[in-house]
């Protein structure tokens, strides 16, 4: 029997182009809230004995989280041999300690409850920190899909001489990895974080690179204020305009409008969250990843 793919809301795009790279069938359930905002699922699909994929990425996961339980605890009441779960962006991975005492450590407490969900995870690109691996957190089998090639072949067809910046030494050996596939130079900058919507960064002397284009590459924009903060520096530094590169396209707010009107050249992303920047298809290694799993 093919595996089925079941997309949450608005995942609809990513569980189709799933199904044509393992060769599955995308399976139906009716989803929707009730006037209070609950959530209600209705599994239409027959799942017995086949292997079902959920199809949910997980930005803004407070309102997905029930629904994405419901739906895996269904599609297990009604027989389905395994349950996987494909979600490209991976959330709650930046609280990854208790920086002050009695904060919740969200990275762990989030990972113990996805990990009933699902008999197993792919995800892209987690933000991985000070938890180095998922399965430090995560307690079934995970994959993780590596955006940096898509990344790199992106950058060396679409930018004329990039120079390649990534925003925190944390970032050396991504960047790093990107720059080597683009054959191109790539420096890191340093960044201070005051809170959660405030960061500081500097650039290291570039000089020498004035008739490169940077490209800042990160795994995140969030807020923005990183790739904002380090427009403004190269700037400063009469650098030309910048592209800006990120696997997960969160823009919390009005982040979005804040970098355009900071002015990059452009902004490019992958597709593991829907957003009209989305320029790097990442959905054929996610599904290499799901057949090493199925
Ligand atoms: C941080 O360590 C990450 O790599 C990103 O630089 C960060 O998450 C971007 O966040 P924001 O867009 O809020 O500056």
């Amino acid at each position: 029997m093919k595996p089925l793919i079941l997309a949450l809301p608005a995942n609809e795009n990513l569980a189709a182009r799933i199904a044509l790279g393992i060769q599955g069938e995308v399976g139906q359930a009716e989803f929707r809230r009730f006037p209070d905002d609950e959530s209600y699922v209705r599994l239409i699909s027959e799942v017995e004995g086949r292997s079902v994929v959920l199809a949910a990425t997980l930005d803004r996961p407070d309102s997905k989280f029930v629904q994405l339980a419901l739906t895996s605890a269904i599609v297990r009441e009604n027989g389905a041999k395994r349950v996987g779960l494909a979600a490209p962006y991976l959330p709650y991975m930046r609280q990854d300690r208790s920086f002050k005492p009695g904060e919740a450590m969200s990275a762990r407490i989030f990972a113990h409850y996805l990990s009933g969900m699902a008999d197993w995870l792919v995800t892209v690109d987690p933000h991985l920190h000070r938890i180095e691996r998922l399965s430090e957190v995560y307690n079934m089998p995970t994959q993780v899909v590596h955006a940096s090639s898509s990344i790199a072949r992106w950058i060396a067809k679409e930018v004329e001489r990039p120079l390649l910046i990534g925003p925190d030494e944390e970032s050396l050996q991504w960047t790093k990895l990107v720059a080597d596939e683009v054959k191109a130079p790539f420096v890191v900058s340093r960044k201070h974080r005051t809170d959660d919507r405030h960061v500081e960064i500097s650039i290291p002397d570039l000089r020498q690179w004035k008739d490169r284009t940077p490209v800042l590459v990160d795994d995140v924009i969030s807020t923005g204020r990183t790739m904002i903060e380090t427009i403004n520096r190269l700037q400063e530094a009469g650098m030309k305009r910048p592209w800006c590169v990120a696997t997960h396209a969160v823009f919390a707010g009005q982040a979005y409008h804040h970098l355009r009107l900071a002015g990059p050249a452009g902004i490019a992303t992958t597709n593991t969250i829907t957003h009209e920047t989305n320029a790097i298809d990442i959905s054929a290694p996610i599904s290499e990843q799901i057949l090493n799993l199925i």
